[in-house]
């Protein structure tokens, strides 16, 4: 899916964390950039300090095109990172990057939607927010793995099994594993779940 209904969200939240400081935004799963480009162009012209990170295990040749044809400054910071979060998100972890928003929609499974949550938290700043797409809908409790459809095979992960299935299972798994966090169920009419810090 993309974040369509949260993007007017997004944007109230960046802007507000703009006030304060630069923010630092991850996306994992790009694929042909609905969400990464349009959140890109975006941040582009209206904060004049960031930093856009986006991973995908492919990164399609219009979406370099146009983050290139945005020609940000040397204080818009916009990356697009060849990899799987499995893999890449740890090497962030080691290399102490941190992130205000991270926005997953990756690899639809328990397995990969529990490891991309926990590095996740690894990166997240201390008022961050995690965006979970698909949280709702035909993966809340069935598994997806892209290496299993033909474009990707050679790409992504193989499936690994596991007890649990889907996302919406992981999410509900890792929220009660964290009582820091706080999950806000479906916010928008959209189909992510918003994970946040608790206040109280
Ligand atoms: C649902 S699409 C993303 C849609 C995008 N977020 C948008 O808003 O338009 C999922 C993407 O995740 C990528 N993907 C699958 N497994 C991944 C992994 N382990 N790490 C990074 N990207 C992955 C796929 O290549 C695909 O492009």
């Amino acid at each position: 899916m993309s974040y369509h209904d949260s993007l007017p969200q997004i944007k109230r939240l960046l802007s507000e964390i703009s006030a304060v400081f630069p923010p630092r935004v991850l996306e994992v799963g790009i694929l042909d950039g609905i969400s990464f480009i349009t959140l890109a162009a975006w941040m582009r012209f209206s904060l004049p300090t960031f930093a856009l990170y986006g991973i995908d295990v492919i990164i399609k040749e219009h979406v370099k095109i146009i983050v290139n044809l945005l020609e940000p400054t040397l204080a818009q910071d916009i990356k697009v990172i060849t990899g799987s979060s499995l893999d890449v998100m740890p090497k962030m972890i080691d290399g102490n990057f941190q992130f205000d928003l991270i926005m997953l929609d990756g690899d639809h499974n328990y397995h990969t939607v529990s490891n991309d949550l926990s590095n996740s938290l690894k990166l997240l700043s201390p008022n961050g927010v995690i965006i979970v797409d698909d949280y709702h809908g035909k993966y809340e409790t069935t598994d997806m793995w892209y290496s299993e459809a033909e474009a990707w095979s050679s790409l992504c992960a193989a499936r690994v099994e596991t007890e649990k299935h889907g996302v919406k299972t992981a999410v509900d798994d890792f929220i009660s594993d964290h009582p820091e966090l706080v999950l806000e169920d479906s916010v928008t009419r959209s189909l992510a779940a918003v994970i946040k810090y608790r206040k109280d």
